[in-house]
């Protein structure tokens, strides 16, 4: 019973989390712009050098991307990735993501 209450209340904050983003806009950009290094499902890199991040954190995936975007954090492929992304399109990414099921998720 108690277990039920506990995944009721995180299904309603996951819920809730998706709501405020476009799950829909972010995998638009994912399939044009991502899938060709990360896999169309964020699991299936086409390289080793390409990390997982289907089932990722959705604010960890965020802060990455912003991060990219700013030039806080340094790699010439995703720094040119994140630059002409939106605070918006980087939410969408983030929250599309993070939605998908994967080795890192945090999810059953
Ligand atoms: C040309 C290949 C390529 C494409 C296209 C690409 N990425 Fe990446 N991505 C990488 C590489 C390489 C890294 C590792 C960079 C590093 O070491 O910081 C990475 C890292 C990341 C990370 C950080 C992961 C972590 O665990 O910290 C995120 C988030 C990410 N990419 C999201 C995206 C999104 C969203 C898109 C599409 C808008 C995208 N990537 C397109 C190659 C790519």
């Amino acid at each position: 019973m108690r277990k039920q209450i506990v995944i009721a209340a995180f299904a309603a904050l996951a819920a809730q989390g998706a709501a405020a983003a476009d799950l829909a806009a972010g995998a638009k950009i994912a399939d044009a712009q991502c899938a060709a290094c990360h896999g169309k499902d964020g699991k299936t890199p086409t390289d080793p050098a390409y990390p997982k991040i289907a089932g990722q954190y959705p604010d960890y995936l965020f802060k990455a991307l912003n991060d990219y975007h700013k030039g806080l954090r340094k790699n010439p492929i995703m720094g040119a990735i994140a630059k002409p992304l939106s605070k918006a399109d980087m939410q969408n990414l983030a929250a599309y993501f993070g939605s998908l099921p994967g080795p890192l998720t945090h999810r059953k």
